[in-house]
């Protein structure tokens, strides 16, 4: 029965890096964008990615727990760090990737009368933000070290 926890375990963090792979890429995408309409597209494509995201990401703990009281991994440090990581990278990623997306929606409505909220310089500045920059490393140094922990299993021997 570990194998099938490891197989869930792994069938969701594929379909987590599939669906998440979206937002991913529309960071980057929106900062070469100026065109309104277009970035708004962008943000709700990600966004239609974000339910699917979280309950990818619900399976991978679930499985993954599953695999590890079958192993007996927690009584080493190893999972518990990794599980912490997670947390810790979920809460900053909605403290600052949220409503980054957030604001950049906003700055793309356009008034009934057809004159946008929010200038187009101040669109530009925030697309050229370096939020983009901290999402990404926080979101980059998340995985690979949760990575890192699940296939050497420091402690574990
Ligand atoms: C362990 C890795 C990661 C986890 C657990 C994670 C988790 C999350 C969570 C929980 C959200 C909040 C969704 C919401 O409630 O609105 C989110 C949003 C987001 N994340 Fe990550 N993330 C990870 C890696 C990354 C990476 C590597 C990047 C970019 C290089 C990234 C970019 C984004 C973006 C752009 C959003 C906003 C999506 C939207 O609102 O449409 N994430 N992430």
């Amino acid at each position: 029965v570990y194998n099938w926890f490891l197989f869930g375990h792994i069938l969701s963090v594929f379909v987590f890096l599939v669906a998440h792979g979206v937002s991913v890429f529309v960071l980057f995408r929106v900062r070469r964008e100026r065109d309104r309409s277009k970035i708004l597209e962008l943000l709700t494509f990600s966004g239609e990615t974000v339910l699917p995201m979280y309950v990818s990401l619900a399976g991978i703990v679930l499985f993954g727990v599953l695999a590890g009281l079958k192993l007996s991994a927690f009584s080493h440090w190893w999972i518990w760090l990794a599980i912490g990581i997670l947390l810790v990278t979920s809460a900053l990623m909605v403290a600052t990737a949220r409503p980054y997306f957030a604001r950049l929606k906003t700055a793309c409505e356009v008034r009934p009368s057809g004159v946008p909220r929010v200038s187009d310089e101040e669109l530009a500045q925030l697309l050229r933000s370096q939020t983009a920059m901290v999402v990404a490393t926080i979101g980059t140094v998340g995985l690979v070290a949760i990575l890192y922990l699940m296939v050497f299993q420091p402690g574990a021997v």
